[in-house]
Formats: C-alpha cells, sequence, structure tokens
C-alpha cells in the first residue's frame, strides 16, 4: 500500500487511528509504536510515507536515514528503502511493511490495516 498526502476528514476516517504528532514542515518525522511495531512516518515531498523503522539488516532507525529521490538510506550502512514500495534496493530480503498515514494539523493517523499488520 503507498501511502499518500491526505487529511483525515474523509468517508473513511473512521479507519484511522490517532498515534501521535508530525510536523507540519518538509522532512518532519515521527516514530510511532503501532500493531507491535515501531512506525517511521515521514513528510516528503508533500506526501506522507509511513513504514517499518527498524531496518532489516542489523536494526538501525530508519527514522534517522537521509531521504532523497523517493528513497530512505539507513543511517548505518546505507541500504536504500523506496518509500512509496519498501523495497529495498540492496537486499531481496528487505522489503518494509507500509501504513497508510494521515493528518489533521499535527495530529497524527494511521490506518487500522496497513500491509504490515
Ligand atoms: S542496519 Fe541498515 S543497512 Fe545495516
Amino acid at each position: 500500500m503507498t501511502a499518500g498526502a491526505s487529511d483525515a476528514k474523509g468517508g473513511d476516517a473512521a479507519e484511522f487511528v490517532e498515534v501521535g504528532v508530525l510536523g507540519s514542515q518538509e522532512n518532519a518525522r515521527a516514530v510511532v509504536s503501532w500493531q507491535g511495531k515501531k512506525v517511521a512516518v515521514v513528510r516528503h515531498g508533500g506526501a506522507l510515507y509511513a513504514f517499518e523503522d527498524t531496518c532489516p539488516h542489523q536494526g538501525a532507525s530508519l527514522a534517522e536515514g537521509h531521504v532523497e529521490g523517493g528513497y530512505v538510506h539507513c543511517p548505518w550502512h546505507g541500504w536504500r528503502f523506496e518509500i512509496a514500495t519498501g523495497k529495498c534496493r540492496e537486499s531481496a530480503y528487505g522489503t518494509l511493511d507500509l501504513w497508510e498515514a494521515r493528518t489533521e494539523g499535527e495530529r497524527l493517523f494511521l490506518r487500522t490495516h496497513g500491509s504490515g499488520s
């Protein structure tokens, strides 16, 4: 599932649960606990992306990674993950779980059923 910029208002808002706050500025980041995992949420290029925070290589926090060109770069060894799909360029075993995120002001919501549920 691809996350996208959106507002929590809407017909399916009931499927979203408030999980924290996220700044409105470009590159704002948050890490929240959700469905038994740590989820990183990044505002990038006018969209929201929510993906598994723990790097499948050796466990770095991907929320601390550099985001550029649609990829988050792991801060420890540089594996690159496409933030829209979760796919890793360096390893076929490195696909991240994704969730759909929304904001209402700075209130952050995640959809109850992501690919990681
Ligand atoms: S811990 Fe992420 S690439 Fe090694």
